[in-house]
């Protein structure tokens, strides 16, 4: 058996060694006798084409890929260490930093994970079979994962196949969690995590949320990734206390971002309805446009149903969601009309701690570092994000909540109209 060292010599490029070499040794400790590995066996990943969005003009290149790694002892390793480490530790560690071989030939030699993504879908059945998931729930979810990363891929690389590392991951998820995709959605259930208790009025319905206490955050109200960044800057810490009388902290306004000012309500008049711990449909969104808010209640509306149905001991609270797509500068940016401003109006706004490139490279598809100057200006989205950041402000990401009780009223804006005095008069 080679080192993780001797394989990426003999490949030519060890400038991911750091990351090849975490759980080496176990994986080589279960390398099969049999060779070829058997995902790389053409009757193995070839009925899995189609289920995964992959068409017949495929074929040939996986068919020569498979081919040549399985000739290679060196090639052959890393990919049945690929795949071990997507699919079979008990601890996940990202893939990040791979080589792509460069004797695969520059056209193919991103195929090396669209082979080890395709192996993900018999694992994927066995684990919802045990879940008896219905066949429709089944097609799109696993339809398209490796197709729709195989187009991200060629939309960044000029037209050459393969698939992201960062999103690799995702074929680890599909074998072992509650991630579906339901409708233009897809979600994980799973104990919310973002410090935030939201509280609704027992007699109007209204809603207002707080972050914990001690967060810091940026004199407007926003939040950073790296403390350094709040450097210079009027920063303040949030307070939070609730007991018997009353429940004082810093309101989140709906349109996301906190007040500094101290709120305090009667605690006998509100009810706590969520708050760190609680089961909720944590959203994902995939690729493709289009998302209007009729498609997006579609999939809520699914959304509850199907979690309620299947995971019935885990009843979820909210939907939630942390992405680019619920940063409020968007609605600056974008025009009124636009799907995703509809969406924001529509759902409660709160900070998220970000970096200044945070989910840019949803839009931009960039390889390596951010660099505004260099990005792609082909659509209205990309044009219109590049000239915001061209004016010199710094770019955020935004967490949403929505809960299930309110999800009858969405179309009316219900967490706007019925904003708190104490946020409503705030700029955001
Ligand atoms: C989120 C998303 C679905 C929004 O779609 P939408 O607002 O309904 O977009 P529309 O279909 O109305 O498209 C509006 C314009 O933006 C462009 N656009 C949409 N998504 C784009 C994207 N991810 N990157 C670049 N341009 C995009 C469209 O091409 C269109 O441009 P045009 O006016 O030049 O034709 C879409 O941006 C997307 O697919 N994103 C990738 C997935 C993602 O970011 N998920 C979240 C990860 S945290």
């Amino acid at each position: 058996m080679l080192s993780a060292v001797e394989v990426l010599r003999q490949i030519g490029d060890l400038s991911g060694l750091d990351n090849v070499s975490k759980l080496w040794d176990e994986s080589m400790a279960q390398y099969p006798q049999e060779q070829p590995l058997f995902f790389l066996r053409e009757d193995f990943w070839q009925p899995l084409m189609a289920p995964m969005g992959l068409g017949p003009e495929w074929q040939e290149p996986l068919r020569r890929t498979a081919a040549a790694i399985a000739d290679s002892p060196a090639m052959s390793q890393l990919a049945w260490h690929g795949y071990w480490r997507l699919f079979r530790p008990t601890t996940y560690i990202n893939i990040s930093g791979w080589p792509e071989p460069p004797e695969l030939g520059e056209q193919d030699k991103g195929l090396f994970y669209v082979l080890l993504a395709l192996a993900m879908w018999p694992l994927a059945q066995k684990y919802w079979d045990g879940l008896d998931i219905p066949e429709q729930v089944r097609h799109d979810t696993g339809h398209g994962f490796a197709g729709s990363c195989l187009k991200i891929y060629q939309e960044g690389h000029d037209g050459r196949p393969g698939i992201n590392q960062n999103q690799l991951s995702w074929s680890n998820l599909y074998t072992r969690t509650s991630l579906f995709r339901l409708g233009r959605m897809q979600y994980i259930l799973e104990p919310l995590r973002k410090a935030v208790r939201v509280f609704r009025h027992r007699q109007t319905g209204q809603v207002i949320a707080f972050p914990d206490a001690g967060l810091t955050f940026t004199p407007d109200g926003y939040r950073y990734a790296d403390p350094a960044d709040y450097a210079g800057l009027d920063a303040w810490t949030s307070v939070l206390e609730i007991n018997d009388r009353i429940i004082r902290g810093n309101p989140f306004s709906p349109r996301g971002f906190a007040s500094r000012t101290v709120l305090e309500l009667p605690a006998a008049d509100w009810e706590l309805v969520l708050k760190d711990g609680d089961e909720c449909l944590s959203m994902h969104i995939p690729r493709g446009g289009g998302m209007t808010p009729e498609k997006c209640l579609d999939s809520f509306h699914r959304g509850c149903d199907f979690y309620a149905k299947y995971f019935p001991s885990r009843p979820a609270k909210a939907i939630v969601c942390s992405s680019w797509i619920f940063n409020n500068q968007l609605q600056d940016i974008l025009p009124p009309t636009a799907n995703l401003v509809q969406l924001q109006r529509e759902v409660y706004l709160f900070p998220c701690a970000s970096n200044r490139h945070d989910g840019l490279w949803f839009i931009y598809l960039h390889n390596g570092a951010f660099q505004l100057d260099k990005v792609p200006r082909q659509t209205s989205l990309q044009r219109s994000i590049a000239e915001y950041l061209d004016q010199g402000h710094r770019w955020r990401c935004g967490h949403m909540f929505l809960l299930l009780d309110d999800l009858e009223r969405f179309g009316q804006k219900t967490y706007l109209r019925n904003e708190a005095n104490a946020t409503r008069d705030l700029e955001a």
